[in-house]
């Protein structure tokens, strides 16, 4: 099996471009896995910390279901004050959020999490459905695993939704069809 690439380009990426359209608010579904230093931290890309350092994020919303994962992004974005470290499932937590979302990170759930892994993220993007708008941003982690990405079932929808794919790879990023994105041609792959 081909080693994988780490998703630490496509975050960079999606952060400049964030920036660029001036975003105030990103929520992702996927705290912190790995602290900074251990072994697989790129591998699982410490997005947290890509938002945190990179952005100009009013307000970073980090929701893992898993108090032991929310407590670790806490811990390492103490430095942070527009981080929240938010324990919740992620459709729960979308439902409630009554926010404009500039940027939805899409990353709960490992490959090995069966139906869920697709599920999942599509259950997430019908229910953001109503706080995104014409320049939001939607990122899918884990779409390079044939059958088995993370984006099979959302991708299609967002589509269907009026989105364009700005980049395929490890990750997937998605914006509305027809806003221009600067510096960044339609069929550029990040990662
Ligand atoms: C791949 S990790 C996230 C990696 C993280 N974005 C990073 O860069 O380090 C997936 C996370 O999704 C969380 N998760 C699984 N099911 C969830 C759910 N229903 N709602 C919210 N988070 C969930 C897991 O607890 C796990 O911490």
């Amino acid at each position: 099996m081909p080693k994988r690439t780490n998703p630490r380009d496509s975050l960079f990426a999606t952060a400049a471009i964030f920036n660029e359209r001036r975003g105030k608010i990103i929520v992702e579904i996927g705290g912190l896995a790995q602290a900074p230093g251990d072994k697989h931290f790129e591998l699982f890309g410490g997005s947290v910390l890509v938002w945190a350092q990179q952005t100009t994020a009013e307000r970073i919303y980090s929701v893992d279901i898993d108090p032991r994962v929310a407590r670790r992004t806490r811990k390492h974005t103490q430095e942070f004050e527009n981080v929240e470290a938010v324990v919740a499932d992620g459709v729960a937590f979308i439902k409630a959020f009554d926010q404009p979302i500039d940027l939805l990170y899409l990353d709960a759930c490992g490959p090995d999490s069966g139906a869920d892994h697709q599920r999942f993220p599509l259950d997430v993007f019908e229910a953001a459905m109503p706080n995104l708008h014409s320049d939001s941003l939607v990122l899918v982690d884990d779409t390079d695993l044939g059958d088995r990405s993370k984006g099979l079932l959302v991708v299609p929808r967002a589509l269907l939704a009026g989105f364009e794919v700005l980049w395929s790879g490890r990750q997937t990023l998605l914006a509305r069809a027809g806003v221009v994105h600067p510096g960044c041609s339609s069929r550029s792959v990040v990662g």
